[in-house]
């Protein structure tokens, strides 16, 4: 058991080095500020992107203050900063008789985390924890100019349809299976050592400004 668990972590930091798993985090009610703070950061374009009209700070707040944790999932990753440098909210849209179960996913990454593929791996996790939680059809409800986005979706298998200067993508997905649910619990435990490290990295470098002063490059 325990050399099984040397193991993975060993496998884990190796992921790491290599670059290879970008972690993902689920987040929780403890998360709102954090989350606040990161959407505040986006600029009127992105907020427009991410939200589909223009979205000024006070609708921000009232979003984050009304984000429902036991009803959907939101997602997020660190930088190495403990800076949520990208998040996703899995909404579950209400269930009707006869129709598939379904959610709808929005995402945003800070102007200096993308095009590293935090973006893919926040669908992608999004992605598993549907069909773990028997969600059967995944939307992503954004502006047809949005080329970043439709992207993103027609790379991850997404079909657009395209509507008034909107787009729909959305991709049926298969049940869960054993290959899901070990994917979610180990990409869950691999972000939460991937927090771990970088808290302990954190407290690390803090510990050395108190003695030498802060770095500049750090500030
Ligand atoms: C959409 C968004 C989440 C993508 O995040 P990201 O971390 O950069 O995503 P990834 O790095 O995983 O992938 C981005 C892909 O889009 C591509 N891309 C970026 N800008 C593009 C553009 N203008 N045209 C075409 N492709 C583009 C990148 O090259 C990359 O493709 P690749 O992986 O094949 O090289 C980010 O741009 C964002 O936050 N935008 C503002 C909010 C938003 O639009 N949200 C979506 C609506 S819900």
């Amino acid at each position: 058991m325990h050399n099984n668990n040397l193991a993975n972590d060993h496998l884990f930091i190796q992921t790491y080095m290599a670059g290879k798993a970008v972690p993902v985090r689920e987040l929780h009610a403890g998360h709102r500020s954090e989350i606040l703070n990161h959407l505040l950061q986006l600029g009127a374009e992105d907020r427009r992107l991410r939200f589909g009209t223009q979205t000024p700070d006070e609708v921000i707040h009232h979003y984050v203050e009304s984000l429902n944790f036991k009803r959907d999932a939101v997602f997020g990753v660190f930088d190495h900063d403990l800076r949520l440098i990208g998040m996703a909210h899995l909404a579950y849209l209400p269930e009707i008789k006869g129709q598939a179960h379904a959610a709808e996913f929005g995402v945003s990454v800070l102007p200096e985390g993308r095009a590293q593929g935090l973006g893919t791996a926040l669908l992608q996790r999004s992605a598993v924890h549907s069909r773990n939680s028997n969600i059967q059809t995944l939307y992503v409800h954004c502006l047809a100019n949005n080329k970043a986005m439709m992207h993103l979706a027609q790379k991850a298998g997404m079909t657009v349809e395209y509507a008034y200067g909107d787009a729909d993508a959305y991709l049926k997905l298969p049940p869960a299976n054993s290959g899901t649910n070990v994917e979610e619990a180990a990409n869950e435990q691999w972000a939460d050592f991937d927090y771990a490290l970088k808290e302990n990295l954190k407290l690390a470098n803090q510990a050395w400004w108190w003695f030498l002063g802060r770095p500049r490059h750090a500030r």
